[in-house]
């Protein structure tokens, strides 16, 4: 059951990121949106097989967030509305990834197995990344 409510939440993530690709402004933010939608649709298919009871392997190598940089486009000024668009996409993207993260740190210590306990501490770790990402995104735009 914690595994069907988790793939659940990464269903809505996978949509929110593609809604999100959509609607952002800035191409920078487009193509980062749709990034991290592809590791939320892993984490969906990482549930799957969880659920057949085998083992996926999960990277959060990735995700790693020290890496990435944002063109940083907004941080020229102009743009007002479009930056305040984008800004307040990014807010919410991040809410996201912080109950995200918190429900599979909760789910985590009701399974026995070490070997699934890991993969969703490899997914938790991801979706740490995410925020990180954008959050870096964000700093980089002067959104913060
Ligand atoms: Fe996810
Ligand atoms: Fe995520």
């Amino acid at each position: 059951m914690f595994l069907t409510n988790l793939q659940t939440q990464e269903e809505m993530c996978v949509e929110k990121y593609r809604y999100y690709a959509g609607q952002a402004k800035d191409e920078d933010l487009k193509d980062l949106f749709t990034r991290i939608g592809k590791n939320e649709k892993k984490h969906y298919d990482a549930l799957g097989q969880l659920m057949q009871g085998k083992i996926p392997s999960v990277s959060a190598q990735d995700t790693a967030a020290d890496t990435y940089e944002s063109v940083g486009k907004y941080a020229k000024g102009g743009r007002a509305a479009d930056k305040k668009h984008d800004a307040f996409l990014c807010t919410d993207s991040i809410t996201t990834e912080k109950y995200v993260a918190s429900a599979y740190n909760n789910d985590l210590f009701h399974f026995a197995s070490p070997e699934l306990r890991s993969v969703l501490n490899s997914i938790q770790t991801e979706e740490q990344n995410h925020a990180e990402l954008i959050y870096k995104y964000k700093t980089a735009n002067e959104m913060c």
